[in-house]
């Protein structure tokens, strides 16, 4: 008794013990920074000639492993300096360094020559903030560390200060530099365009560079801000991955190198492009932040981490969602766009708003088209007043007919456009991004608003503070339709015009940030022409996003695979359409649609009002479905079981919940060839021991699946479909349940 007692209690001691160390430990005598966190650590130290060197990084180690001491690589003969080659945290371009650096400055009197040296250290929640200076001049740099302790992902970006007594210009600040050990890699990262965005590309790393940017002045379609590389060759379930995710939503850069000595190492920050940041003595620039984390179960782990981190740690909450661990699953929307482009009025808002209720939506959004002289794209943008015509008794009566429906109202908004047929752009031609004397580009009819500019950054604000105020609006759609031309700012010196591409963005920010403290119960989705502004910092203000503004549900399933290696499907909202699709002229049953679309967070945006009888039922049938699995969806685990990719002929993804009670399987058809059946879908992350029920939402097992069977069973043996799930543009989705 004694002896079971004694063990037990050692065991409860240990994990006292274990949660007791801190996450993050600075040992004074060796100079040694160490953060543990989830299943990884990260080491770094300072090296006999004062840089900070990077020791480690990967899985967990013990608390009582020590690294051994950081010591400057030896150099590669005459040709490669030991300074070069050294595994820096935050390299100043200076001394030979022929890498990538993090930082690049020019001085006043023409002097180009940076070499930061470690100053002090101060500990903070869950890290450190790390001085550096410069070994003669007084540039300081604090580097800030934190690592999350459930997820391991660390969080890093550095604040330049100019304490010189002249203006020093940053030609180029990173956020962050990771180093990798020596390897075979594969490099992971995500392209696209408009209505093709987030293709995944899996490459070999070879000695050069991979560059991954945006000089856009946003975030982009083109590439998007997140990496993973793994080692070796490409699995979704095993091997090691090192990812990381810049939070920054203007003009960025990542570049992935492999060194002549076959080092790795990813820089990522500011894009150096057209980048020119005066720093007036006295004054600091803040990076984003750069994320990092390490998982040792393949593309699938590392994207879970990320997943879950963004749930607990990136998105907002609302003031009625403040206190929950993570934000509420996403309302059921409806969204009039495809159905009604920009001919929108009282009377036929009401009429789809009637039918989306009808189906057990939750919330209603009228986009483009209600305000100003908005008859399509050639005016309007830039007077957020309601169209009299449209609205003649302003948006009051659309807004309570919903309420009384019993769903909530959501807006399209377009905040940062003006278009030159505008009252805006009339008073205040000087407001956009331009060159003087310069044409002025416009794409979709409209030109940027200098965001940078303060009274600008006033005019959005107290536009939007009025149009919340006056109207009980819940969600703003936030779009944004074009990208950055002749990116001037003529109230600055011309030196400092530069400024734009971060000036721009912090307004943005705090704008958003701004609106969300006057009005804490509004939700606000992030748009550019689909998903041209998905990153970690818009994350921080928006509850969710929109992908892509391809709706069609097949390309879908290819769209909604690559955005999961980056972002969690809690902020994906997928809207069902009509059929046959406008850009493919692909047709598909709405159970097709509807399946595809439940892989995200749900919406329907096709033409309702058209819709007859059956597919009413089915769509209600389906959102009701939705409804009590939706937190497992979108919240859960995700196990991308077969990919669509490369022209699969099937494919399939689940999740499963926190506490392993719940488990949600969808599978897809492309087109059936040869008579070939749907592969054994062995599931994922069940416990074994347990027992799950087997429920269709859609479609059928095999007619020998067991009703209920362990979490062995489903993940050992599988499920299996049906012989008559053939054809083209199938679907099915099953629950499991723990009994
Ligand atoms: C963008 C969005 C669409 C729609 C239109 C309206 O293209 O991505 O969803 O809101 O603008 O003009």
């Amino acid at each position: 008794m004694l002896k079971t007692f004694s063990a037990l209690w050692l065991v409860v001691a240990a994990a006292a013990l274990a949660a007791a160390q801190p996450a993050a430990r600075f040992d004074a005598s060796s100079k040694e920074f160490r953060l543990d966190g989830g299943n990884a650590t990260y080491v770094f130290g300072v090296n006999s000639r004062g840089e900070l060197q990077q020791l480690y990084w990967g899985g967990r180690l013990a608390e009582s492993d020590k690294l051994p001491a950081a010591v400057p690589d030896r150099g590669w003969a005459s040709f490669d300096s030991s300074y070069s080659n050294t595994p820096q945290e935050y390299a100043g371009w200076g001394a030979g360094l022929f890498v990538e650096p993090a930082l690049k400055v020019t001085f006043g009197d023409g002097n180009r020559d940076l070499i930061l040296h470690y100053d002090s250290n101060r500990e903070t929640k869950n890290g450190f903030d790390v001085v550096l200076k410069d070994i003669s001049r007084k540039i300081f740099v604090t580097l800030h560390y934190s690592m999350d302790p459930q997820t391991g992902i660390l969080a890093r970006s550095a604040t330049i200060e100019n304490r010189e007594p002249a203006p020093v210009t940053i030609e180029q600040a990173a956020a962050a530099a990771w180093a990798l050990p020596r390897g075979h890699y594969t490099l992971n990262y995500l392209t696209g365009r408009w209505a093709g965005e987030w293709n995944l590309t899996q490459e070999t790393l070879h000695p050069g560079a991979r560059v991954l940017e945006s000089r856009r002045g946003s975030t982009s379609h083109q590439a998007n801000p997140w990496f993973a590389i793994q080692s070796g060759e490409p699995d979704e379930e095993h091997g090691e991955v090192w990812f990381g995710a810049l939070a920054w939503s203007g003009s960025w850069r990542i570049t992935v190198e492999q060194d002549q000595l076959d080092a790795v190492r990813v820089t990522g920050g500011f894009n150096p492009f057209d980048f020119g940041y005066v720093l007036h003595p006295g004054e600091r620039l803040e990076t984003p932040v750069f994320y990092g984390g390490y998982s040792a179960h393949g593309l699938g782990g590392a994207s879970r981490l990320l997943h879950s981190f963004e749930l607990h740690n990136i998105l907002p909450r609302t003031e009625k969602t403040a206190s929950l661990p993570v934000p509420r699953p996403r309302p059921v929307l409806y969204n009039s766009w495809e159905a009604t482009e920009f001919n929108v009025n009282e009377a036929g808002q009401i009429a789809l708003a009637e039918k989306a209720a009808a189906l057990g939506v939750n919330r209603f959004v009228m986009d483009d088209g209600w305000f100003g002289q908005r008859k399509n794209d050639h005016a309007g943008l830039g007077d957020w007043y309601v169209n009299p015509q449209k609205f003649p008794h302003g948006l009051k009566p659309l807004i309570d007919r919903v309420h009384a429906l019993g769903m909530d109202f959501g807006l399209w908004v377009e905040p940062e456009m003006v278009n030159p047929d505008s009252d805006l752009y009339r008073k205040h031609p000087d407001w956009v991004l331009n060159f003087p004397g310069r044409p002025r580009n416009e794409e979709r009819n409209q030109l940027v608003l200098n965001l940078a500019r303060e009274d600008v950054k006033d005019y959005v604000l107290s536009t939007l503070d009025k149009l919340l105020t006056e109207n009980d609006i819940a969600f703003l759609k936030w779009d944004y339709n074009r990208n950055w031309s002749e990116p001037g700012w003529d109230q600055l010196p011309p030196n400092e015009q530069k400024k734009v591409y971060v000036t721009f963005t912090h307004n943005l920010y705090s704008i958003l940030s701004e609106l969300r403290r006057r009005h804490p119960n509004v939700e606000i989705e992030s748009c550019s022409g689909g998903g041209g502004r998905v990153d970690l910092g818009i994350l921080r203000y928006t509850d969710e996003v929109w992908p892509s503004d391809n709706t069609d549900p097949f390309d879908r399933l290819t769209i909604q695979d690559g955005f999961t290696y980056a972002y969690t499907p809690q902020v994906m909202m997928a809207w069902v359409t009509d059929s046959p699709h406008w850009l493919n002229s692909r047709s598909t049953s709405l159970e097709y649609r509807m399946l595809s679309s439940m892989q995200g967070s749900l919406g329907i945006g096709a033409n309702i009002a058209k819709w007859n009888d059956d597919e009413t039922a089915l769509a209600k049938r389906l959102i009701a479905a939705y409804h009590e699995v939706q937190p497992t969806i979108t919240q859960g685990d995700l196990y991308r079981l077969i990919s669509p990719r490369n022209g699969s002929e099937f494919s399939a993804t689940q999740t499963v919940n926190a506490d392993k009670s719940q488990s949600v399987v969808f599978a897809f058809i492309h087109s059936t060839q040869e008579g070939r059946g749907f592969p054994i879908l062995k599931l994922k992350g069940l416990n074994p021991e347990a027992n799950y029920a087997l429920t269709s939402i859609e479609g059928k097992a095999d007619s020998r699946t067991p009703t209920v069977a362990s979490g062995a069973y489903w993940m050992n043996h599988g499920l299996e479909m049906g012989p008559g799930f053939k054809g083209d543009f199938q679907a099915a989705a099953f629950r499991l349940d723990r009994k």
